[in-house]
This record gives C-alpha cells, sequence and structure tokens, in this order.
C-alpha cells in the first residue's frame, strides 16, 4: 500500500542497477572534480581501498541511528520551542535528511546543511539519493523486511521520499553498488537546506539565530589526521587550528547546546608512535591485532580543554565513543 502511494512500487527491483566500475583516476581526469574531491580520492589511492570505507564522501541515511535519536530527544526536550541545527560535513545530505525525518516537530527545527566540496553540496541540493547496500531495506517492500526496527524506518523513509529513475546516483560511490534511486518530496524541503560552506567559517554561519546543535561527523581526520600503513596518525601539529574550531563551536552554541562527532574508527582511534609517552597510551585489540592508540585524541583532548562536557556515547570498534558533547548550560 505505502509502496503505492509513494510510487516505489517495484522500483526496487527494477533499479537493481550496479553502477559501472570506474577508477578514481578516470574520474579525476574528467577535470570535475574540486580540490577536496582529489584529497578523498588521494585517500582511497593511499589506502588502496574504496574511498567509501576509507575517508571521502561516505555517509548514509540514519547512520548511527542510536545517536540521532539522542540528538533528537535532547534538542525536543532542551529547545522545544526550536533552533537551528547546522550540520557541517554534511556530504550528500544524507545526516540532515535523516534527523528531519526523525523529529515530532519539524516545522520547529531548521537544519542548515554545509560541506567544503561544490560536488557534495550539487547533489543534495538535486535532492536525488543513491541507495547503498547498508540502506537498501528502506526501500524494499514491507512485507519483505523482517527486522520490526528496520520496517519502522523504512516506513518512516517512504514518506519522506518517491522511488525515481530519474537523477544521477552519487557521483561519489564509483566503487559501490547503487540498490535503487530516491528523490526527496518538495513537502519535506522546507526545513532543510544545504550551501557551500567550511567548519572553520562556523562562526559566521546562521547569523542572530539560536544554534542548539553543530554536526561535523566523519571529517576530522580527513582534515587533521594521516592516513599511514592501515592506521591513522596525527603529527602533532594541528592543536592550534583544531582548538581554534572547537572554540568557535562552542561560542556558535547556544548554552546546553551540543557538538556532535563522527562514530568512524578514524575519529576516535589514533595510532601513537613508538615516540609517545607510555601514559598517554593505550593498548587495545582491533580486529585481532593488539595495537597501540592515543588513550585521548585531539578532538576530544580540545573538547574538554574547552569545556565541552560528553553526554552520551555509541558503541564503537573498541568501547563506546562519545559522539554527543554538550555545551554546559
Ligand atoms: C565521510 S563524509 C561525512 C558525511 C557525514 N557527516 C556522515 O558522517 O555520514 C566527510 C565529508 O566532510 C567534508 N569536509 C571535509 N573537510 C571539511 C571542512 N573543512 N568543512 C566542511 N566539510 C568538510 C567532505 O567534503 C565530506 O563530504
Amino acid at each position: 500500500m505505502i509502496m503505492k502511494i509513494c510510487g516505489i512500487n517495484n522500483f526496487y527491483n527494477r533499479n537493481r542497477v550496479s553502477c559501472q566500475k570506474q577508477s578514481a583516476q578516470e574520474v579525476s581526469q574528467k577535470g570535475e572534480m574540486t580540490p577536496q574531491d582529489i584529497i578523498c580520492v588521494r585517500i582511497s589511492f593511499k589506502s588502496g581501498c574504496d574511498h567509501s570505507t576509507y575517508g571521502g564522501y561516505r555517509t548514509s541515511f540514519f547512520r548511527d541511528l542510536d545517536t540521532l535519536n539522542t540528538v533528537v530527544n535532547y534538542l525536543e526536550k532542551t529547545f522545544p520551542k526550536g533552533t537551528v541545527i547546522l550540520d557541517y560535513a554534511c556530504s550528500s545530505g544524507k545526516e540532515a535528511l535523516s534527523l528531519n525525518m526523525l523529529f515530532k516537530d519539524r516545522s520547529k527545527y531548521k537544519i542548515k546543511g554545509f560541506d567544503i566540496s561544490k560536488n557534495a553540496i550539487d547533489y543534495a541540493n538535486k535532492g536525488f539519493c543513491g541507495i547503498y547496500s547498508s540502506e537498501e531495506f528502506l526501500i524494499m517492500p514491507e512485507d519483505s523486511i523482517e527486522d520490526e526496527p528496520k520496517k519502522e524506518l523504512s516506513n518512516i523513509f517512504k514518506k519522506f521520499f518517491d522511488g525515481t529513475e530519474e537523477g544521477e546516483t552519487e557521483p561519489f560511490y564509483f566503487f559501490l553498488k547503487c540498490f535503487g534511486k530516491v528523490k526527496v518530496k518538495e513537502s519535506f524541503k522546507d526545513n532543510v537546506s544545504f550551501a557551500l560552506g567550511d567548519i572553520n567559517d562556523v562562526h559566521k554561519a546562521a547569523k542572530r539565530q539560536k544554534v542548539g546543535a553543530i554536526f561535523f561527523r566523519n571529517a576530522f581526520h580527513q582534515m587533521f589526521y594521516e592516513y599511514f600503513l592501515n592506521d591513522w596518525y596525527y603529527s602533532g601539529d594541528h592543536d592550534a587550528k583544531i582548538n581554534d574550531i572547537i572554540r568557535k563551536i562552542y561560542n556558535r552554541l547556544e548554552p546546553g547546546g551540543i557538538f556532535v562527532t563522527g562514530d568512524c574508527y578514524e575519529e576516535h582511534i589514533i595510532n601513537a608512535w613508538t615516540s609517545t609517552p607510555q601514559e598517554e597510551c593505550r593498548e587495545v585489540e582491533i580486529e585481532g591485532k593488539q595495537k597501540r592508540i592515543l588513550k585521548k585524541p585531539p578532538i576530544h583532548k580540545a573538547l574538554e580543554n574547552q569545556g565541552f562536557v560528553p553526554i552520551y556515547s555509541t558503541p564503537g570498534k573498541v568501547g563506546e565513543i562519545p559522539t554527543v558533547w554538550q555545551k554546559p548550560m
């Protein structure tokens, strides 16, 4: 029934097209990439992996759902009259759109998505989204989804998106198979917008409006950490820049406002150098390998020094990862 209303009927099966496998080199040679795109492609070459796994623009609908639900519940309780939410590093927009779907009264919360990549913002503004493997259930017929929570999410999703055959799949996911395309319904666009923006300019965003939450998820590593022989390292050279960003975020937030960091491994698990003093490190086992990592990654240090307090942690590969940080009331 819902599938019919939304025009998603049969769209799941018809549209199981695979993205043409295209090397990152071919894409960059077309001259369609911004400097940020090239960095992402470099990361993929460095890692020898597809760049959707390491860095790049990887995002998906309802990524780290527990954190998103925590944020929505917190904002509804703390700012019941509504606020602005700044979603930096929004990539193709799926994070902002997911948040919007989770609010009970969406009209109160304005979500402004920003990304440094023009490609990502152009794509987000078109309102089309490719659906990849982790999100495939969202467009499956209701009766073929066995898992109840997934069924519920899929039903929410279908209220906001139409199945479509128009539009391109995300240009960044040239290694991934696309299971279908969806288009944002017009009525759903009112309180979400996308524009080019750098986290370094967060202090200039949404002037004269009250900001209750700032997101900058799964992008810190692209700016400040080094990928080397399958691990992420920090040179120690960017403390001043990291502190400056965190200070701007803190000042931009209302008292009681929250900053949301990413859930990915590379944002929080930073390898220690052999020269790093033992008291600053801890030993962990990751995928069967013993590793020596920094007890406190630079982003946590900067947040704590600024006065942020972690209020929610999400389960990660190596214990809990603090993703939601509160500016005290
Ligand atoms: C891995 S995606 C994260 C997408 C989304 N936040 C999520 O967690 O699913 C990283 C995004 O960060 C963006 N980015 C990198 N540096 C940035 C900066 N200085 N300001 C804003 N966006 C940035 C990239 O263009 C890319 O789209």
